[in-house]
């Protein structure tokens, strides 16, 4: 059965709107959240029925597990075996972009849904002052995918989350847009080694100088993380990239300085860093307002490789949208 629809409480970034998210959250409500990458919709990891809902609002499906969010390094160590190179990636990175894959612990009191049955977990700290808030007065693990329906544009602002998401979920808490405006880069392991399995706000060049060894190569024909499949992100207007010379119908998106005429830039000044916290937003943007656009060339270097896998997940041939 569908949830009823019901007005979305926008809740102001101070202690009273933290106060009520707090609440919702214990009640086993939805409340999206804001982090430094992207927005959140975050419920209790240990509520079975909450778990639930946000696979519902999202018209996610079950096999995709989720992230769980936490406020401190100790609560890491309760639910997961971390591995010695996850545990200096932890200390250097968290908290942060960055989310490490590692086994379930026993007594672990996640429930189920939230890693879809694996033997590992998905764990990240994030660094959003109001995040952090929130988690420490919630007191526990939050699961929080992405706030935005299945296989959509993720959200950058709080008017991205309530645009897909409005009267699916209890509340959005405030917090303006994010800075770093993409994912985790997500970590896994294969014995002791790490692996990239998406790629993210931290740059595989940052975790490859902690680690002092370079990153397994990912088997390319194993879809472990559905943010890997090639259909994603994706916005309703068709997507070309790589393009210096847009056709006359398209909304060009530019990078760098050598775009005159485009309609919006991710960087008129080409920085990477600026082109990741506006991507999302420009898309939303660009979606809205044309039917075909075009994006310019962007450097395959540090961000870039998160900004590009996006992008060309964003241009890929796409089945049906659920939740569209
Ligand atoms: O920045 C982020 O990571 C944001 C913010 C809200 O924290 N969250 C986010 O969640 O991007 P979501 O659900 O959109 O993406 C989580 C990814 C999915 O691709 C999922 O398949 C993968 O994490 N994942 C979760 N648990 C996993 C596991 N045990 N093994 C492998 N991949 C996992
Ligand atoms: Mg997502």
């Amino acid at each position: 059965m569908p949830e009823p629809a019901r007005a979305t409480e926008i809740l102001p970034a101070d202690e009273h709107g933290i106060a009520r998210a707090a609440s919702l959250l214990r009640a086993g409500e939805l409340v999206a959240m804001p982090t430094e990458t992207v927005y959140g919709l975050a419920g209790d990891a240990r509520n079975a029925d909450a778990v639930a809902r946000i696979f519902a609002a999202k018209g996610r499906p079950a096999h995709n597990p989720l992230i769980v969010h936490l406020a401190r390094m100790e609560d890491a160590t309760k639910i997961a075996d971390l591995p010695p190179a996850a545990t200096r990636l932890a200390a250097h990175f968290w908290p942060g972009p960055l989310t490490l894959v590692a086994p379930l612990r026993a007594g672990h009191g996640l429930a189920p849904a939230v890693t879809a049955g694996l033997q590992t977990v998905a764990l990240r700290l994030p660094a959003h002052p109001l995040a952090r808030r929130l988690l420490q007065a919630f007191g526990g693990p939050l699961a929080a995918p992405s706030a935005n329906p299945s296989g959509r544009i993720s959200p950058t602002t709080a008017a991205h989350v309530t645009a897909g998401l409005s009267g699916r979920i209890a509340a959005v808490l405030d917090g303006g847009p994010c800075r770093v405006g993409l994912e985790s880069s997500i970590i896994g392991f294969e014995g002791p080694r790490a692996v990239m399995l998406r790629e993210g706000g931290v740059s595989r060049e940052d975790v490859e100088a902690v680690l002092g060894e370079a990153l397994q190569a990912r088997d390319a024909a194993q879809i472990t993380a559905p943010g890997q499949l090639a259909s994603h992100y994706a916005p309703r207007a068709r997507l070309r990239l790589d393009v210096r010379d847009p056709a006359p119908d398209e909304f060009w998106i530019g990078f760098g300085p050598d775009c005159p005429g485009a309609a919006l830039s991710l960087s008129e000044s080409g920085d990477l860093a600026e082109a990741a916290t506006r991507l999302f937003a420009v898309l939303h943007e660009a979606d809205t307002r044309a039917d075909c656009i075009a994006v310019a060339p962007v450097p395959e270097t540090g961000l870039g490789i998160a900004i590009n896998d996006r992008l060309r997940r964003a241009a890929a041939p796409r089945g049906p949208v659920k939740g569209a």
